[in-house]
């Protein structure tokens, strides 16, 4: 059984992709199982002529039987040439070079590495039929890349002539535009437009590689591309020291989840993005959806983007048995404390990345102003109590109700 359930769970991951993983069978200890790389088929032959590429002064040569045009010998048949190249075909052809960065065997003059001088099967007179397989004939790393790489960009997959210029451009890496955030929104128009219109931008788009810091052009074993191995070891890549935003200062969001183990559900998939928009947005620190900015705020279901997950009810029931189990019988306290026109916001009581002291991501402390101060929460098996700053002791019981004293 156990042989079973490990062979077919390996042969599904290789079928998923998983390169190294950790497998937990039933009643045994992890097994470390390594997979075999992706499988991709080799590229497409989509560079193919449907018939045969012939140079036009080598068709010419051919037929006037003179090939001195730019062989030594008029019957070319020792091959050698009349002058170097590129010079050679600088003669009919605009230089390859005029660009402030030029491709390594462009500047050697190696012309034919890549394309025939007489005729070809291929367009352009290329030595290969698709242009990834003539790139990583020498970029043999990228081959291996390509092959083995869980998530590749489309632009890359299809072909690299999409960013570089095979000959010379005047961006580093021979790109057709600056590689760090230009050549991106020259494809990804959408993301062009919302940076442009938000009102909350993300400082990381500041940082000296931009959207590289974040996403590799190519691709990576995560989705989206992400340099890092989950969504949240990115974010904590940069947010692990105190930042200052518009003269604030912002939580050192690492060492915060480091001392508080008690993480919340999305934070425990490994995913920030679900709640943050990585790219900005119109919301408080860019959130997906809004968040009320204050201690207390007017009570509107649009403006809590817990809802995404959590069900309005237990803040919107007055009265109800199952909807939360913050009640007192059957009195809602959350529609108490949240649901009015001075409502306390979710974070009075609860910390949305992490906690350690209570259950239920309830908070040691709540900020009020200025002032910090405990909530001092005691969990009872069918209710609780807190007892914040100067307020007396509060008790709630859903059992049996508690008559609080003024
Ligand atoms: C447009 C210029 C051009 C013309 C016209 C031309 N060749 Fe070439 N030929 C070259 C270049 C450039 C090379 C060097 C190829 C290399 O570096 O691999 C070459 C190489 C050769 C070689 C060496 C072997 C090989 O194929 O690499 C032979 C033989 C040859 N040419 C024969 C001919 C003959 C015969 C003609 C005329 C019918 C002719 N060439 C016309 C450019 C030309
Ligand atoms: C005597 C002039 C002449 C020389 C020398 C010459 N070419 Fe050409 N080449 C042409 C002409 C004419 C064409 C056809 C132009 C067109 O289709 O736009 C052409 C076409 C090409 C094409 C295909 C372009 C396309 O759009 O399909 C390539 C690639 C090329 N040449 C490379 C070279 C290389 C590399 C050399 C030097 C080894 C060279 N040529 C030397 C005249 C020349
Ligand atoms: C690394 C491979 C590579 C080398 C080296 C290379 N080329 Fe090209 N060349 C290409 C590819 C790929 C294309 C097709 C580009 C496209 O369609 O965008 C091309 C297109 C061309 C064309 C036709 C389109 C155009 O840009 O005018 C000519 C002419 C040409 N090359 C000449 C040359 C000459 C001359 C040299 C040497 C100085 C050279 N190439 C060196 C890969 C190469
Ligand atoms: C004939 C071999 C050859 C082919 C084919 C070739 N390259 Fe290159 N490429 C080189 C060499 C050599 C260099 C220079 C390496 C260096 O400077 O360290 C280079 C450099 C580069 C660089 C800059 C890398 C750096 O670290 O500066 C890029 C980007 C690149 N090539 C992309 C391409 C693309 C895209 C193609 C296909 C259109 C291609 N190459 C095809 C040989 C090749
Ligand atoms: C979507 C655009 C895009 C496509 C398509 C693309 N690249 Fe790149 N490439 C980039 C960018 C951006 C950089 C600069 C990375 C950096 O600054 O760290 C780069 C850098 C490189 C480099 C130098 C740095 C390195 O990673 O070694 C090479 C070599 C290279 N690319 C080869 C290729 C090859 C081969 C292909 C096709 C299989 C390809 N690229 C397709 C955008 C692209
Ligand atoms: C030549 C056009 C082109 C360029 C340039 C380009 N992309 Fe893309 N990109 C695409 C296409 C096409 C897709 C697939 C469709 C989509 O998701 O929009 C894509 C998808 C993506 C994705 C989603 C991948 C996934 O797994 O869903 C990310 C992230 C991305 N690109 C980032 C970038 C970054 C960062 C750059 C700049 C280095 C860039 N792109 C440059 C065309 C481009
Ligand atoms: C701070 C890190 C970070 C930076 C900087 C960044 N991205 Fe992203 N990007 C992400 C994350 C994380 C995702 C996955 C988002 C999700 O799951 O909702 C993503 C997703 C994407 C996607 C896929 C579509 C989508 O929106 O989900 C594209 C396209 C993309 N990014 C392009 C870019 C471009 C272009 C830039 C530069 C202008 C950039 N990114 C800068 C982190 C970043
Ligand atoms: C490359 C470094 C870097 C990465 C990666 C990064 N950030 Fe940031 N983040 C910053 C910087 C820098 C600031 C802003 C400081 C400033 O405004 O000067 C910031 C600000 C923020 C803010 C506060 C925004 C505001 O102004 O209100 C939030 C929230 C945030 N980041 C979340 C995330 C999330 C979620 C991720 C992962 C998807 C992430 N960050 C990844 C660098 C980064
Ligand atoms: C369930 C949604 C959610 C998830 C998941 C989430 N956040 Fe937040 N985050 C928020 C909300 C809501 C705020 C605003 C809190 C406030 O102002 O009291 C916030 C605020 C922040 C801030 C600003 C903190 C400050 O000092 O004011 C940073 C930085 C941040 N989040 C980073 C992250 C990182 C990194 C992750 C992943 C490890 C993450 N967030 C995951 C909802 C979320
Ligand atoms: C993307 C989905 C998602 C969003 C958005 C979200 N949560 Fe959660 N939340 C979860 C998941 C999953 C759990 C269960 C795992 C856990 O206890 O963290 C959970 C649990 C909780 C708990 C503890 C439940 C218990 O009984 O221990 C509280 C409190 C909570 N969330 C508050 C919030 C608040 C406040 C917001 C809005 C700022 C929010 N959540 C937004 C997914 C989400
Ligand atoms: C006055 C403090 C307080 C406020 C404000 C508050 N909660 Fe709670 N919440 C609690 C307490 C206490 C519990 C624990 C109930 C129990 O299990 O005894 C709780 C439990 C939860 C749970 C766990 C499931 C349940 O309902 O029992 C979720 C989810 C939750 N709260 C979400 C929210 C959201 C979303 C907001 C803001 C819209 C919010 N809370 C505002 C005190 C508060």
């Amino acid at each position: 059984m156990y042989k079973k359930i490990t062979k077919l769970a390996v042969v599904l991951m290789i079928a998923s992709g998983f390169v190294f993983t950790e497998l937990a069978v039933a009643g045994s200890e992890p097994v470390k199982v390594v997979a075999a790389p992706i499988e991709r088929p080799d590229f497409e032959p989509n560079l193919k002529s449907a018939k045969k590429v012939v140079h036009p002064p080598y068709e010419m040569a051919k037929a006037d039987k003179d090939c001195s045009f730019c062989h030594t010998e008029k019957d070319g048949k020792s091959g050698a040439l009349k002058m170097d190249m590129p010079d050679l075909c600088s003669q009919c052809h605009e230089a390859k070079d005029s660009k402030k960065f030029i491709h390594g065997p462009v500047g050697a003059g190696a012309c034919t590495a890549c394309h025939d001088p007489h005729e070809s099967n291929n367009m352009k007179l290329l030595r290969f039929s698709n242009i990834n397989q003539l790139c990583t004939s020498c970029h043999a790393d990228k081959g291996v890349f390509l092959k083995t790489t869980k998530h590749i960009h489309p632009p890359v997959q299809d072909q690299c002539t999409n960013c570089h210029d095979p000959h010379t451009e005047n961006f580093k890496f021979q790109l057709k535009a600056d590689g760090n955030k230009d050549l991106c929104l020259m494809c990804h128009v959408e993301k062009k437009e919302h940076l442009a219109k938000v009102t909350h931008k993300h400082g990381a788009l500041d940082r000296p590689k931009k959207c590289l810091e974040c996403h590799n052009p190519h691709g990576t074993n995560t989705p989206k591309m992400l340099v890092k191995d989950t969504g949240k070891d990115l974010c904590l890549s940069c947010h692990n020291s105190k930042m200052t935003t518009d003269g604030s200062k912002l939580t050192n969001m690492d060492q915060h989840l480091k001392d508080n183990p008690d993480h919340h559900g999305p934070i425990l998939w490994g995913d920030c993005a679900v709640c943050h928009n990585p790219h900005g947005s119109d919301n408080l620190r860019m959130l997906k959806k809004p968040f009320p900015e204050t201690f207390y705020a007017k009570f509107d279901e649009k403006n809590y983007i817990c809802f995404e997950c959590h069900e309005p009810a237990k803040i919107q029931d007055e009265m109800t048995t199952t909807a939360t189990n913050f009640r007192n019988g059957d009195k809602n306290m959350h529609f108490i404390h949240v649901n009015k026109d001075k409502g306390r916001t979710c974070r009075a009581c609860h910390d949305f990345h992490g906690t350690k002291e209570y259950p239920h991501h309830l908070r040691t402390k709540t900020s009020f102003g200025a002032i910090n101060f405990p909530i001092r929460y005691i969990e009872t098996p069918t209710g609780g109590s807190c007892a914040p700053a100067c307020h007396a002791r509060r008790h709630y019981d859903r059992k049996k109700p508690i008559e609080n004293l003024k």
